[in-house]
């Protein structure tokens, strides 16, 4: 029986999903995107999971698209293939999503971290824009993200010249938010995660939701999006308890809703 491509794993209100190709180094495959986009939405929409891991195991968090499968497509193989939608599809979730990052993060596995919102790594680990060396380019979201997120200059060069950031780099640079030993990178992961997801549950979605519609549209809009969150907000429990513990001055206890 073939081994499933994503392995899913809940504790008490943390979801890890492992990516599970290692001998292709993860590659994603049109088929493996398609079962991570179904099992990331399913948690999304799963009521006792707060904040989803992304993990690719302990050596490797993904090499980038499967070359194997694209080698010899067509621009029209690529379009009838949809992966746009697939990769849409990750972009659109509604919970946090963390990656954990083991070795190397390449071609469309750096995109995928980037497209996460907090991103671990171990002190092994590499991010990398290796597409040029293939003649190609990034296509799922790298030559914009790393713009974002490193200025275009330090991205213009990884991403013309194929190099990449090590870990210690990419931290220095802003983009990797813990670095730490490799055989704790899961460790790490899942102490943010449950650190998040003991924060009201509503705030923690709304407050990321206009954190990432802001990264994408202009100051203007971010801030309306912001405004109209701030307000939702003061129609939760949480924010009723949380004010009231703050003026009782006791521990609040928040119920998610
Ligand atoms: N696609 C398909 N197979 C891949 C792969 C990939 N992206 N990366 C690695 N593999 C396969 C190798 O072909 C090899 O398989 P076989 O044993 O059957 O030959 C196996 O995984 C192990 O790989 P290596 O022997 O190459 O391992 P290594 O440790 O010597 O090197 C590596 C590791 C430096 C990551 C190297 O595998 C590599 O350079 N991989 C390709 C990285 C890359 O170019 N990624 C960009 C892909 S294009 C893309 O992602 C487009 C996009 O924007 C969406």
């Amino acid at each position: 029986m073939s081994q499933p491509l994503i392995l899913v794993e809940i504790d008490s209100s943390v979801a890890l999903v492992t990516l599970n190709r290692p001998d292709a180094l993860n590659a994603l495959s049109p088929e493996m995107l398609g079962s991570l986009a179904e099992t990331l939405e399913n948690l999304d929409r799963d009521e006792s999971v707060r904040v989803m891991v992304l993990s690719g195991g302990q050596s490797v968090f993904a090499a980038g698209a499967d070359i194997k499968a694209m080698a010899s497509a067509s621009p029209v193989d690529i379009y009838l293939r949809n992966t746009r939608q697939l990769w849409q599809r990750l972009w659109a979730l509604d919970k946090p999503l963390i990656a954990a990052v083991n070795g190397v993060a390449f071609g469309g596995g750096c995109e995928l971290a980037l497209g996460c919102d907090l991103i671990v790594a171990g002190e092994g680990a590499r991010f990398g824009q290796p597409e040029i060396k293939l003649g190609i380019m990034p296509g799922a979201g790298g030559s914009q993200r790393l713009a974002k997120a490193l200025g275009p200059y330090r991205a213009m060069e990884m991403v013309l010249t194929g190099d990449p950031l090590s870990a210690p780099e990419a931290h220095a640079a802003g983009l990797v938010n813990r670095l730490v030993a490799d055989d704790q990178v899961l460790a790490a992961a899942r102490e943010l995660a449950a650190k998040i997801a003991e924060r009201p549950a509503v705030a923690v979605r709304l407050a990321r939701q206009a954190l990432r519609y802001g990264v994408e549209h202009s100051l203007r809009e971010g801030l309306e999006m912001e405004r109209r969150n701030y307000r939702l907000l003061y129609d939760t429990a949480d924010q009723k308890e949380g004010m009231a513990a703050f003026i009782e001055k006791r521990k609040a206890k928040f119920k998610g809703g």
